[in-house]
């Protein structure tokens, strides 16, 4: 298990939530628990969180942290994606406020056997739901090339993407490539010395790019936007925190898009508010106490 994960943002999040007693939220990214106890504490004494988390190392963290508030939090280990099916099935027509905190805990950073880290040794792995069947390692080491080159290209913003899967290929040839290291390692010798950054290690966006593909991030959050909005009360919020460019450009047009209301379309009404016109960004002090903090992006709409 790896160490404490310290909720990005806390106070804005919770603040733009609005959270309050008698209400109902949505945690669809529970994690380790951390704004979702913040959350239950302001909601006190009978607001309500159903927490959404799939993977099973953050769901067991957060029952043991969310365990005082008894059955005032629901958790289920769930896709996002499939909020508006989960909502369907437990009868809960409508929420005061849905939060989404993207992207990884330091769970599933620092867990050993994750993959999620080019620091350190393990399996390249990268599921965040173990019941999932494809890993890093078989997209590595099975997708065609050109397949390859793009998802470093698309989800990495990679500019060596064509070297770095053409490295991939000559070493897949040889061995099947399996750790975090081995890939690392083909990385650093497929980028130019001269083009490798002091600052951020060059695996950095390879990595990102391989797990926003083996986890389905971006199209998990399409929809879970899309799905979720309708079942938002009058006046209910959306939180989203985001932590790169690919992410927070969904989240900015999605929101522009609910607000100006499709023209033509069915929904010609405007059916949000948006109460971030820029994104929050944490503080200084933040970012020195928690440097994971640094690429987060708040924004937050009002349903009307
Ligand atoms: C940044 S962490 C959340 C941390 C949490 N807010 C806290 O303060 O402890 C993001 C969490 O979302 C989960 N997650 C990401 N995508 C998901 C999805 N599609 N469905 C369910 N959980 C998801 C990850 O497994 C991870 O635990």
């Amino acid at each position: 298990m790896g160490s404490r994960h310290i909720p990005v943002l806390l106070e804005e999040a919770i603040s733009l939530l609005g959270c309050v007693p008698h209400r109902i939220y949505v945690d669809a990214t529970l994690g380790g628990g951390g704004h979702a106890l913040e959350i239950l504490k302001r909601t006190e004494p009978d607001g309500r969180l159903i927490g959404i988390e799939w993977d099973e190392e953050a769901i067991a963290e957060a029952r043991k942290t969310l365990s005082p508030f008894g059955e005032r939090v629901r958790i289920f280990r769930e896709n996002f994606a499939h909020l508006s099916g989960l909502l369907r099935e437990i009868e809960t027509e409508s929420v005061d406020g849905i939060l989404l905190d993207l992207g990884c805990s330091s769970i599933q950073l620092e867990g050993q056997e994750r993959g999620f880290s080019f620091r350190g040794e393990s399996p390249l792995d990268m599921r965040m739901d173990q019941r999932t069947e494809e890993t890093a390692a078989d997209l590595v080491n099975t997708l065609p090339l050109k397949e390859l080159e793009e998802i470093l290209w698309t989800y990495g913003e990679e500019r060596w993407a064509r070297k770095i899967a053409k490295a991939i290929g000559d070493e897949r040839d040889r061995r099947r490539i399996e750790t975090t290291q081995a890939l690392s390692k083909i990385v650093y010798r497929a980028i130019p010395r001269r083009f490798q950054s002091r600052k951020i290690d060059p695996a950095t966006r390879t990595f990102q790019a391989l797990r926003i593909r083996v986890n389905h991030e971006l199209e998990n959050l399409k929809q879970v936007l899309e799905e979720g909005w309708p079942f938002l009360k009058g006046g209910g919020r959306m939180c989203v925190i985001s932590f790169h460019s690919l992410e927070d450009r969904i989240v900015k047009q999605t929101f522009r898009r609910l607000e100006r209301g499709e023209p033509g379309g069915l929904n010609q009404q405007k059916m949000a508010r948006i109460l971030t016109p820029k994104p929050m960004t944490p503080s200084e002090e933040e970012e020195r106490e928690n440097p994971r903090s640094r690429s987060a992006k708040l924004r937050c709409a009002e349903r009307v």
